[in-house]
């Protein structure tokens, strides 16, 4: 490996390592020469496995990239740099992968200017930069999930140095704020409010690979949320491995509630949070999502099993019971809330019994959605140390199981939405058919609907005509012009220039010695009217150059004039929404 730096490597010992304190860094973003050079008129890709808090890296590398001067391929054929960004949950995620990796070998070897960069979770596990830097001679950069802030920087050394690195720290990690960011989508947000996890449940390898937990300062989050409000998002997700700990490393009484209530104070259409881990969800949280109705009623809680037992063993720290209580707190407090989950089938020495205790629980809790998985050990857990005797039929057997279960309980909530109607929120055109729609209920159910594509990013109501196993078919129920006409109204309303001139107004309205001088203009019109029908010649003169005198004082008086200001202010904007209207 002659031509590879190797500058720091990954370390299970200090992924575990949970003492150091995170630094608080805020980020000026630097282009250095080489890659500044390099970038222009060039084109990256990312693809991304995984999470949400992966999409959400993905769009923070591609903010680096694009202050650097780089511009987003139209494909990932047609791009100068790729960045393949991994996750390391489970066996098959690591597989794709590998064959993602080999996709870029023929285009590597024809363009040496060609870059292609690996990282992630993946690359945290101890072992796999060096594999991969060995096994595909051509991956230029890898780089772990610490090292992101890092990636200009990278590319600089490697640009500078032309050898091909390896840098992947462990530790708990910092936040880093004000990074730059280009969203993938412009109506849906992800919003980071905690990184890591400390739960260490015992299957799961995600606390190496993402670090301690650490809360971002409440202040950051909210100026993140005000600008989605103002830019015009209309969903926002806060994101976390575990949501509902936000906070607790302040001790200061900060909490999932209280930020969760300030951002559904800022007026974002839709707010949705994930991941809850149910050994910390509060009774101050339901009342929180009870209360604000752009709080979506749709919780996310893994369960991961229905058995006592093997929740212990899992490390989950709640008992079946306290599950299912804390489902029945839910329904009571928040009516008809949608419920999803995350399951694990085969978990090591799991037995049939065990399993038949998931089946029963999700026959009670009758998920709205579930996302399955066979148990995949994961090197380094402790977990993956226990000797396991459940053979792969077994564990297969009860995936497809499970999976029916599951699947009728979904379908049950299905069949109940024919006929009634429901806010969707549009966000996706269909690509065959432009009068195709395809959007989300609260729930977090797709359903797909004719309607036009100025509608996507709209919430209309939509009726369900049809129901399939885990998307919907429904009809607009709103002219669509209406909606727009709504739209350009709220929209006008949230701009700065009509946030001033309704201020302009106020003090217009409520300024006295304004109204004194228009008061006597009008004094002075009926005097001239008077005058005028008497044929006063003089007198009508004088009353006028009285009204003219007014006059001039009424439009150089300041708060008239800041009016007029805020008037012609308004005018660009009141002809973008009539453009948006033609
Ligand atoms: N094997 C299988 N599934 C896993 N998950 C996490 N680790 C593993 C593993 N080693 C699942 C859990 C978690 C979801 C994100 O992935 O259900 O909630
Ligand atoms: Fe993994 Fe458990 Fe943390 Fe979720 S709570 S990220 S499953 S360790």
């Amino acid at each position: 490996m002659g031509r590879v730096v190797v500058k720091s490597l990954p370390d299970m010992k200090q992924a575990r390592n949970r003492t150091l304190r995170p630094s608080l860094i805020r980020e000026e973003v630097v282009v250095p020469p080489l890659t500044k050079a390099f970038a222009e008129g060039k084109t990256y890709h990312i693809k991304t496995f995984g999470c949400q808090a992966n999409v959400r890296d993905e769009e923070i590398m591609s903010g680096y990239l694009e202050v650097a001067g780089f511009k987003r391929a139209s494909s990932e054929e047609a791009a100068d740099l790729v960045i393949i960004n991994t996750c390391a949950v489970r066996e098959n995620a690591e597989e794709k992968v590998y064959g993602e990796i080999g996709k870029f070998k023929a285009h590597s070897l024809k363009d040496p200017e060609f870059t292609l960069a690996v990282c992630g979770c993946m690359m945290q596990e101890e072992g796999a930069a060096k594999k991969i830097m060995s096994s595909y001679p051509y991956v230029n950069l890898v780089f772990g999930t610490h090292n992101m802030p890092n990636l200009l920087n990278l590319l600089e050394e490697h640009l500078a140095r032309k050898k091909d690195l390896i840098d992947v720290i462990s530790f708990p990690g910092d936040i880093v704020e004000n990074l730059p960011s280009s969203r993938l989508d412009d109506c849906k947000a992800y919003v980071n409010i905690t990184y890591g996890c400390d739960k260490f449940c015992t299957y799961c390898i995600v606390p190496y690979t993402r670090g301690r937990e650490r809360s971002r300062a409440k202040e950051d989050i909210l100026k993140e949320c005000e600008e989605l409000v103002k830019q015009g998002y209309k969903e926002i997700t806060l994101l976390g491995q575990n949501v509902n700990s936000y906070g607790k490393d302040f001790k200061d009484g900060t909490s999932f509630a209280t930020i969760l209530e300030d951002v559904a104070k800022l007026g974002i259409p839709r707010l949705r949070f994930m991941t809850s881990h149910p050994w910390d969800f509060s009774d101050e949280m339901l009342e929180v999502i009870a209360k604000y109705p752009n709080i979506m009623k749709c919780i996310h809680l893994p369960v991961q099993s229905g058995n006592t037992e093997m929740l212990r063993l899992m490390g989950r720290r709640y008992s079946r019971e306290d599950y299912l209580d804390l489902v029945r707190r839910i329904r009571e407090k928040i009516p008809g809330c949608a419920l999803t989950t995350d399951i694990i089938v085969g978990f090591p020495n799991e037995t049939e019994e065990q399993f038949l205790d998931t089946l029963t629980l999700c026959e009670q809790v009758k998920y709205d959605a579930a996302f399955t998985f066979i148990y995949s050990p994961r090197k380094g857990t402790p977990a993956a140390a226990i000797n396991d005797n459940v053979s792969d039929k077994d564990k297969h057997d009860r995936f497809d199981r499970l999976l029916k279960v599951v699947e009728a309980g979904v379908m049950s909530h299905s069949k109940e939405m024919v006929g009634k109607t429901y806010d969707v929120l549009a966000d996706g055109v269909s690509k065959k058919d432009a009068g195709r729609l395809s959007g989300y209920t609260e729930s977090g159910k797709l359903v797909n609907f004719p309607g036009p594509s100025y509608l996507k990013g709209h919430i209309v109501p939509v009726k369900i005509v049809e129901d399939h196993a885990f998307s919907m078919i429904g009809e607009l129920q709103v002219d669509p012009i209406i909606v727009l006409l709504d739209d350009a109204a709220q929209k006008l309303s949230r701009e700065e220039a009509s946030i001033r001139f309704k201020e302009a107004m106020k003090a217009y309205r409520e300024d006295e010695s304004v109204a004194k001088i228009r008061d006597d203009m009008e004094d002075a019109q009926k005097r001239m009217m008077e005058c005028a029908s008497k044929s006063d010649d003089e007198g009508y003169q004088k009353a006028k150059n009285e009204y003219m005198s007014l006059a001039d004082l009424y439009k150089k008086h300041p708060v008239v004039a800041n009016l007029a200001a805020a008037e012609s202010e308004l005018e660009p904007l009141l002809k973008e929404v009539a453009e948006i209207l033609e």
